[in-house]
């Protein structure tokens, strides 16, 4: 598997499996959490060892207990989760250490390789503050690396101007119909890996089309193309499904490359 430098000497696999779905009743993102591991269990048999959760999800415990399940040392693995923007989670410093303290203890381990702010509010300075927190985790190794998620430019701009330790990703939502071009460019500009979630989400049949003619040449599918177009730009990728054989497929990304001219027809999408 490929990976990005993160800067802070974390390395992150360029595909990773989004979570938000998983171990809850009806692959439902408000069901209740039934603790069930199996599509964990079938995402680490395919070789994802980047998974992404979040506090939000509620699933960070399944993740955990899929990780010691799967046998494998802690450190085959590159957990990512996310403290959400809600004053409950970040209005006091209490407030952040509790979660920090609870993310690590849902997951059952004593280090996450990447904690990302989940949403901004409209408080650039809570947003600095909440950050000075999460650097000193940094310091400690508790985190291994910081970043952020749904941030604009200006939000970024503030961390970068005012932070000691540059956000390692900024996770955005991008798939073909809605690439994010903008902020997408802007983060790797100022050496922040862009992370795309959603990445197979809300796609018109139009665009899957044109997906489809294009992976025909190579044998792969729509979903591949689009995962495949964004490795080739640099933008790291959490696809999720809840079969086997898509998740296999959603790894399957690197043995074939997109010509220039089929890359420039997927940009403008
Ligand atoms: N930071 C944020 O604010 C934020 C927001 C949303 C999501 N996320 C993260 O990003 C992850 C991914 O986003 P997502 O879960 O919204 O959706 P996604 O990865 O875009 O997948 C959407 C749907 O596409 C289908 N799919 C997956 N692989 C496929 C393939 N190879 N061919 C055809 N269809 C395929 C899946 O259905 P099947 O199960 O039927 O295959 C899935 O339900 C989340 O799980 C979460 O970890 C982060």
């Amino acid at each position: 598997m490929e990976t990005i430098y993160l800067g802070s000497g974390a390395e992150m696999p360029i595909i990773g499996t989004g979570t938000n779905t998983y171990g809850k009743e009806n692959n439902k993102y408000d069901g209740t959490i039934t603790g069930d591991t199996t599509e964990l269990d079938q995402a680490i048999a395919a070789g994802y060892r980047h998974i992404d959760t979040a506090i939000s999800y509620r699933n960070e415990s399944v993740v955990g207990d899929a990780v010691v399940k799967s046998g494998l040392p802690r450190d085959a693995f590159f957990l990512t989760s996310k403290i959400p923007g809600r004053p409950e989670h970040v209005g006091t410093d209490e407030a952040v250490h509790n979660a920090v303290r609870a993310s690590l203890n849902a997951l059952r381990t004593d280090y996450i390789d990447l904690y990302l702010i989940h949403h901004p509010w409209d408080n650039l300075e809570e947003m600095l503050y909440v950050w000075k927190i999460l650097e000193n985790y940094v310091d400690e190794g508790v985190l291994r690396a910081i970043g952020v998620s749904n941030f604009d430019e200006t939000q970024l701009q503030y961390l970068l101007d005012h932070g000691r330790i540059k956000p390692a990703t900024n996770q955005i939502q991008s798939h073909p119909g809605h690439w994010n071009h903008g902020i997408i460019e802007f983060c790797q500009a100022n050496g922040v890996t862009p992370v795309a979630w959603g990445p197979l989400s809300r796609v018109q049949d139009s665009d899957r089309a044109m997906l489809t003619e294009i992976g025909a040449k190579y044998g792969k599918t729509w979903a591949q193309v689009a995962l495949r177009y964004q490795l080739e730009r640099g933008v790291a990728v959490i696809p999720k499904s809840h079969n086997s054989e898509r998740q296999k497929q959603n790894l399957a990304l690197f043995d074939f490359e997109l010509t220039k001219e089929e890359k420039t027809r997927i940009t403008e999408l």
